[in-house]
């Protein structure tokens, strides 16, 4: 069907579409690197020009998640789920020794610190856009530093609520 108002479907011209990719690469291609000036030294002209001067940014890989474990499922469950947890009706405002967190690195509950917060992180694992290889090195330690290299952005106090185990105990 090709009805020119029916804008579903969009339909590019394969010429149009060609020229236009052809030119934006052409102009980068072409773009002419910047000699640095009389005078000027190497660093000056790094950070003058914002695209050489930018730090180069760290890899970062999604993992396409298994059916049944998109962020949506996570929320559905944390909505559902009773003792995500796994507090059994313990309080989860108790102090917490990085001692203790550390016994939670393999076996049973995998527990991290988050921002001085204690979160078990066995059951979002799956969900774990990054991948469970890369969210196991949370396990058993304060993995504030590694969260805030690859997303400081992301809302982990929301996202791990109901994962709260507790408060870390920084007096020792
Ligand atoms: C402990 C709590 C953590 C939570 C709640 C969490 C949550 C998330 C979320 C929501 C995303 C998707 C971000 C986006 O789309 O912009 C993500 C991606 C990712 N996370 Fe985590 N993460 C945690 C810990 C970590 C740790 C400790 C690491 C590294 C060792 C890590 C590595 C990554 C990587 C590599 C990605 C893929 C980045 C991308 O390309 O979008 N995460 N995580």
């Amino acid at each position: 069907m090709a009805d020119s108002d029916d804008f579903t479907f969009c339909e590019i011209s394969a010429q149009d579409d060609l020229a236009e990719n052809v030119s934006s690469e052409k102009i980068i291609a072409e773009a002419p690197l910047k000699e640095p000036e009389r005078g000027m030294s190497e660093s000056a002209v790094e950070t003058e020009d914002p695209i050489t001067a930018a730090r180069q940014p760290i890899k970062r890989s999604k993992v396409p998640f298994e059916k049944g474990y998109s962020q949506m499922d996570w929320l559905k469950l944390t909505r559902t789920h009773p003792d995500l947890a796994g507090l059994k009706g313990q309080t989860n405002r108790r102090l917490i020794s990085l001692d203790e967190v550390k016994q939670h690195k393999k076996e049973g509950p995998i527990w991290t610190v988050l921002k001085g917060r204690v979160y078990n992180i066995s059951p979002y694992m799956k969900f774990h856009p990054g991948g469970v290889d890369m969210l196991m090195k949370a396990a058993g330690r304060d993995c504030t530093a590694l969260f805030n290299k690859y997303h400081a952005w992301v809302n982990a106090e929301f996202l791990l609520e109901k994962c709260l185990v507790g408060f870390l105990d920084e007096s020792q």
